[in-house]
């Protein structure tokens, strides 16, 4: 029999796969867990992943190569009286995160009994083996599973935020360039995807047309000026709202008052076909509406420190996107701008989405590989990144002609 998601299982007895597996201990490397507490409804496939999982974690080593362990393992059945008892057992041993498999209508009774009576927390949780099947709307709409990560059957990631549950379903990489490479997108993060390669030759040379206008203003490219006197080694231009730390304006502030340039639609249609395209999901892609794009310019010596994007008074996501030479960037977590972190490398036509669980985290650009950039691009060295997002901020309507037109 072939179930879908259960195709990497070589004994195909309804037991976990290897990449459902490998992104279980990708989430909970995220929660930077070492010390973990199992729970597992009664039936075969929830038992089977439980142990799977068990046994991959404690033959897993942490950054500092230590072994990683399992505090407790706890079941519960689909029906009881009350899950009082192994709810307590779950939450009781000291553990950093909870790991939960469990496909049957025992982890309603479960989940119910745990936000009762014990310390348990959703978002330090990573659900696998079917867990997501059982979250039903009514369930998710009361908020309690908010915060809570998971991996489907076939390996892909779901988040809870808001009452909904949310999957990533990246597609392909678009440019011919990419594929060539052979680049796969990456979910580095619930909420958080990379899709390399998703700007062909095309699109990347019309961008950096249209951003070497944007740069002579009327608010010029210009190095932001920091609150501490200092200046950023990158320098920006904005469209449809001004950033100035820490905040945005229609005017800029900090240029003599020249009105900032508008956000054209053509760019904000880009941005919500990123956001489609990155979470596999049209419907999250109609509801994006962004209203302001910060266009930074590095040059060799630039860099971009830890920090998060949050003068914006909107959860949406953030749309990356990268001309030029490659850089490392680092994506962290939303707690602190130490790790964990992932560094990965964005190259030219390179899409980032961080959104959901991720919009708030600490990112930065700790380096620039000069050199890398395909000279055919138009940029004479340096790397340019646009930054889509939506202010949440009520003012004039997006919209503005075509570049042809200015
Ligand atoms: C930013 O964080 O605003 C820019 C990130 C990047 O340059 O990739
Ligand atoms: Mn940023």
């Amino acid at each position: 029999m072939s179930v879908p998601g259960q195709c990497e299982n070589s004994e195909d007895d309804g037991g976990p796969g290897r990449r459902e597996l490998a992104a279980v201990i990708g989430l909970l490397e995220r929660l930077d867990a070492r010390l973990v507490a199992v729970g597992h409804g009664r039936d075969l496939r929830s038992r089977r992943a439980a142990e799977r999982f068990s046994e991959a974690w404690r033959a897993s080593r942490d950054r500092d190569g230590v072994h990683r362990e399992v505090a407790t393992t706890v079941d519960w059945p689909a029906q009881a009286a009350s899950w009082l008892k192994p709810a307590r057992r779950f939450t009781d041993a000291a553990a950093d995160a909870w790991v939960v498999a469990d496909a049957t209508p025992g982890w309603a009774g479960m989940s119910k009994r745990l936000l009762a009576s014990t310390r348990w927390e959703a978002a330090r949780t990573v659900a696998f083996s079917g867990l997501d099947r059982q979250l039903s709307g009514a369930v998710l709409e009361r908020g309690e599973f908010d915060g809570l990560v998971g991996v489907d059957a076939d390996g892909g990631l779901w988040f809870v935020e808001h009452g909904n549950l949310i999957r990533h379903e990246p597609t392909t990489p678009r440019s011919e360039m990419e594929l060539e490479i052979n680049r796969e997108p990456v979910e580095v993060a619930p909420g958080a995807v990379h899709v390399p390669g998703w700007l062909n030759g095309e699109e990347q040379r019309k961008l950096v047309a249209a951003c070497r206008e944007w740069a002579r203003g009327p608010a010029p490219m210009r190095h932001t000026k920091l609150p501490n006197g200092g200046e950023m080694s990158v320098q920006t231009v904005c469209l449809g709202w001004h950033w100035t730390p820490y905040r945005y304006t229609r005017e800029a502030i900090d240029q003599d008052g020249a009105p900032v340039a508008p956000m054209p639609t053509w760019l904000a249609d880009l941005g919500r076909a990123a956001v489609g395209d990155a979470y596999g999901n049209a419907e999250a892609a109609t509801g994006y509406s962004p209203d302001a794009t910060l266009i930074n310019f590095y040059d060799e010596e630039a860099r971009l420190g830890m920090h998060q994007d949050k003068d914006e008074r909107c959860g949406a996501p953030v749309v990356s996107l990268s001309i030029g030479d490659t850089c490392i960037f680092r994506f962290g977590n939303t707690e602190s701008r130490g790790r964990p972190y992932t560094d990965i490398e964005l190259r030219s036509g390179d899409l980032f989405v961080f959104g959901g669980p991720s919009r708030f985290a600490f990112h930065g650009v700790p380096k620039v590989l000069p050199g890398t950039a395909d000279p055919a691009l138009g940029l004479q060295g340096g790397r340019l990144n646009l930054t889509l997002r939506e202010t949440g901020l009520s003012g004039e309507a997006v919209g503005e002609p075509e570049i042809g037109a200015r």
